[in-house]
């Protein structure tokens, strides 16, 4: 066949198979990336998802700093097992706010995507302390200097205009109380109403159960509010897109 024939001559030719296998490539790229820089946002939006308050963003950076994304993920893929023993799959909606995303690549430990409400306080004030308390057969690495190492809030507001640089929606107002809100997020007891305008559900209470403010105080609040912002019981994910 003519067809066939022709075809021929590709296979035959080698700079001839590269230069159209490129065509096509590209073509093919072309048209699965070119509409993403179109479209108004590649994310579904969904209720609950907030940036980060001040607390919980300090309490991610020490995550990071510790590096705990190296045994840990992130990232609940829609599969039954994993569903099962994580919860709701992950959505994207839920890492926006996430520079860099921690969905990590290793799991050394279970993933912490929906870790928030999991354990009380003091289970983590343990945990970190030493795992092997509440966990006897766990091999992760003890952080009791978390609980003796002061937070330093001087640059909490620069951490949020970073953050704002690449796309988080702080405002200005959230950046001018970011180190006010930050200590009464951590206050039991505290002036709540101003935070809770800024940041709706965030959890408040003294998260490492010393007086002073530590580094505990905000990886405490961090990982307990991983995972609870969409309210699961009444999300309906949108079909239409
Ligand atoms: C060397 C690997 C390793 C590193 C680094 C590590 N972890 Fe873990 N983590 C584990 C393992 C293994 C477990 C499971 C046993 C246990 O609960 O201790 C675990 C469990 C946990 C749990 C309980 C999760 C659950 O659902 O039961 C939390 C929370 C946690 N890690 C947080 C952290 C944080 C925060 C850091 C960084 C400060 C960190 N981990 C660093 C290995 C690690």
């Amino acid at each position: 066949m003519a067809f066939l024939d022709g075809h021929k001559a590709i296979e035959r030719h080698a700079t001839l198979l590269a230069v159209l296998s490129f065509l096509v490539v590209t073509i093919g790229g072309l048209v699965q990336i070119v509409p993403l820089f179109y479209l108004e946002n590649t994310i579904e939006k969904v209720e609950g998802v907030r940036p980060y308050s001040p607390l919980e963003l300090m309490g991610r950076d020490i995550y990071i700093r510790e590096g705990c994304y190296v045994c840990h993920s992130q990232m609940i893929r829609p599969m039954r097992d994993e569903v099962e023993r994580y919860g709701h799959y992950s959505l994207a909606a839920e890492s926006m706010y996430d520079h860099p995303f921690q969905w990590g690549s290793k799991r050394t430990g279970p993933d912490l995507a929906r870790v928030g409400g999991r354990y009380s306080d003091e289970w983590h004030q343990d945990h970190f302390q030493n795992p092997k308390s509440v966990v006897p057969e766990s091999i992760m690495p003890p952080y009791a200097f978390l609980g003796r190492t002061p937070l330093d809030i001087a640059h909490v507001a620069d951490l949020m205009r970073t953050h704002r640089a690449v796309g988080v929606p702080y405002t200005d107002e959230m950046i001018a109380n970011a180190r006010a809100d930050l200590v009464a997020q951590a206050t039991a007891d505290g002036d709540w109403d101003a935070l809770l305008e800024r940041y709706p559900g965030a959890q408040t209470r003294n998260f490492d159960g010393q007086a002073e403010l530590t580094e505990l105080d905000a990886i405490i609040a961090y990982l307990q509010v991983l995972g609870t912002m969409v309210d699961f019981s009444t999300f309906v994910p949108d079909a239409s897109r």
